[in-house]
């Protein structure tokens, strides 16, 4: 899949540039199976990478300056070594907070972007993008950074330019996941653990057809609310928390529902983690249930269209896996973990169509 994407990235530079790329980056996007709203809580999170991304073509350019196509969009932009924010955000958004987060850019460069992750499906077309472009960048002077410091640009790309105060999670899974591996990483010191996913477990992700929105929806809210729950426990992030300890508190209705959720769903990435290794897909399922019904009744992030397909699934799937509501909520994808050999027959009694990842 990466590859067809970056001989595509490659064909299009060649035709829009005259001459083949000096380079060719790939960064996939990522799916999480459990862990969700926790990131930004110093939570314990479990994504992996889909086969979908995003492919850069660069090559250093004769000017000071970067020229960078948007193949999938027929947009250009020229910008200086030191760009300013566009009037909107959009792509270009990324592009150039990339550039000056990574602190990379020696001389100008050629750029052509292309990527098959359908935007607004929660599968972080966005984290794709910035960790395609800062692995551009880094080739371009034969720099190397780690996972981690890519990711943490990625991360001040996306709060800068985007106005998003999104955690690490999709960032650390796009620059460090591993195929066919589910990433157990803790987001207060950045360290993770690659789980195998077992060979007899399917991983599927099917889109609920509401496209999401982190901006416009509440995103921002749910994180001030989880600041406000930590804040008022007297610790510094709801890591800290037990469901105790959150019980006896003095919480208002809605800060402690979101608080129960964050300090419920740590304790499920670990659960989860266990059943992964233990390769025990009854028990990973029922965690995926829990965890669904915790998004849309405490934490509120879940939309009728999307339970809807969670419930049909869940049916369909019955105990030996499961499925949830999967990313920031509020539409985009469905995650289904189950039995493998069970796609076709399941894509049928659904009527819905699978994206394979694992
Ligand atoms: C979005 C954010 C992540 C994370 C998830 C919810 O994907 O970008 O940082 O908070 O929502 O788990």
């Amino acid at each position: 899949m990466s590859d067809r994407l970056k001989e595509k990235a490659a064909n299009l530079f060649a035709a829009r540039f005259g001459s083949a790329p000096q380079g060719v980056s790939f960064a996939p996007g990522r799916v999480n199976l459990i862990g969700e709203h926790v990131d930004y809580n110093d939570g314990l999170v479990l994504p992996m990478p889909v086969r979908e991304g995003t492919a850069a073509a660069w090559s250093k350019g004769d000017v000071d300056r970067f020229e960078v196509v948007a193949a999938d969009f027929g947009q250009e932009d020229r910008f200086p070594l030191a760009p300013e924010k566009p009037g909107t955000i959009d792509w270009r958004s990324y592009v150039r907070g990339m550039i000056v987060s990574c602190g990379l850019a020696r001389s100008g460069l050629r750029m052509v972007i292309t990527g098959d992750l359908s935007r607004g499906s929660g599968l972080s077309s966005s984290a794709s993008l910035c960790i395609a472009v800062g692995r551009a960048l880094a080739d371009a002077v034969g720099a190397d950074p780690g996972p981690a410091d890519l990711a943490k640009a990625a991360q001040r790309t996306e709060h800068e330019w985007a106005g998003v105060a999104c955690g690490i999670m999709d960032q650390m899974a796009v620059a460090a996941g591993q195929a066919g591996h589910a990433m157990l990483l803790d987001c207060r010191d950045l360290s993770f653990e690659q789980r195998e996913v077992p060979q007899d477990w399917a991983v599927a992700v099917t889109e609920s057809g509401v496209s999401r929105g982190l901006v416009d929806g509440e995103y921002n809210t749910r994180r001030r609310q989880c600041e406000a729950a930590a804040a008022a426990l007297g610790i510094g992030s709801l890591r800290d928390a037990s469901v105790h300890q959150v019980e006896a508190s003095a919480l208002d209705g809605v800060t402690r529902q979101r608080a129960l959720h964050v300090v419920a769903e740590i304790a499920r990435t670990r659960a989860a983690a266990a059943a992964l290794a233990a390769r025990d897909l009854a028990a990973f399922g029922e965690i995926l249930r829990a965890g669904h019904a915790s998004l849309r009744d405490l934490f509120e992030v879940s939309v009728p269209a999307v339970d809807t397909v969670v419930d049909e699934l869940q049916q369909a799937i019955g105990p030996m896996g499961g499925a949830r509501m999967t990313g920031g909520g509020f539409g985009g994808a469905v995650v289904a973990v189950f039995e493998a050999g069970r796609m076709a027959d399941l894509e049928r009694a659904s009527g819905r169509t699978f994206l394979r990842v694992h």
